[in-house]
């Protein structure tokens, strides 16, 4: 990893600032992209020459384009996308679910991450190396009450993987799916809306994984001999579990 420049969106919070971290002590060239400019200059200060922050709301589309092609070399020539900023908005019904965090969802965990991917994929082929990592979730695969537009964007995540990976066959250029269960990051806050009381809920009595559990995932899927790619990749705390079907009784 000595040396190779290594993209992370979602670099200033939970999975995305570890994983800049496991990289960045590993001796690579870290572009550490968010929103939060603060944030990353602290990034920057703790790995010297290592870490290059890079601010953007990756959903604005003139705005990441800029970004991206003012970047110098060696920094503009990823050898690892990992494909990171996501968020859920929201956990009603879908019959009461407000369209604005819908389309939010889809426009960073979907449009964003394809624009990422578009960007970078070119320059990978031709250089005939490379690998996307991209954060999929448990929740692509297991439906939950309140999660459809989440889980939706996380299965296309998922599938979109698995797409890249058909038309990259003859690259040495290796796409992963990596795909958590609950970890403790700035998640549950996002999706409540800043609501740090309701975000601690959902961690009571509860052993979540660690951004840094989920980094180490990543940093193993890239450190992996070249020729090895690992498609999906599922991990969860031990505490938690697929729920599985459930019923409606009707008792009239
Ligand atoms: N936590 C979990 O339980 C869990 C489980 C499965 C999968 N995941 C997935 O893991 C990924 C990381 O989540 P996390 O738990 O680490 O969340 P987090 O702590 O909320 O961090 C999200 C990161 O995304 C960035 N981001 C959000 N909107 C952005 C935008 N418009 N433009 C640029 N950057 C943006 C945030 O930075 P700024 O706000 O500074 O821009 C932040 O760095 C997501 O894709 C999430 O869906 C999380």
């Amino acid at each position: 990893m000595h040396d190779e420049v290594v993209w992370v969106t979602g670099a200033s919070a939970g999975i995305g600032q570890a994983t800049v971290r496991r990289f960045a002590a590993a001796g690579a060239k870290v572009l550490a992209m968010a929103r939060r400019e603060p944030r990353l200059h602290e990034l920057e200060s703790e790995f010297p020459g290592r870490v290059k922050g890079l601010v953007f709301d990756v959903t604005d589309e003139s705005g990441r384009e800029a970004a991206l092609n003012a970047l110098p070399s060696p920094w503009s020539e990823p050898a690892v996308l990992v494909n990171n900023a996501g968020a859920a908005f929201g956990l009603e019904l879908a019959q009461e679910a407000k369209w604005k965090d819908w389309q939010q969802m889809i426009d960073l965990n979907v449009t964003s991450l394809v624009f990422m991917t578009h960007a970078v994929l070119p320059g990978m082929a031709a250089r005939n190396r490379g690998h996307l990592i991209n954060l999929g979730s448990v929740a692509g695969t297991y439906p939950y009450k309140g999660g459809q537009v989440y889980g939706a964007s996380k299965a296309f995540v998922e599938q979109f993987s698995l797409g890249l990976r058909c038309d990259l066959l003859g690259k040495q250029v290796r796409v992963t799916s990596v795909e958590p269960g609950a970890v403790q990051t700035e998640f549950a806050q996002v999706r409540f809306g800043g609501d740090k009381d309701k975000a601690a809920q959902v961690y009571k009595g509860f052993q979540p994984l660690t951004p840094a559990d989920i980094a180490e995932t990543v940093f193993w899927c890239a450190s992996l001999p070249g020729h090895v790619n690992i498609n999906r990749l599922e991990v969860m705390p031990v505490m938690q579990a697929p729920a599985g079907f459930v019923w409606h009784r009707d008792d009239s």
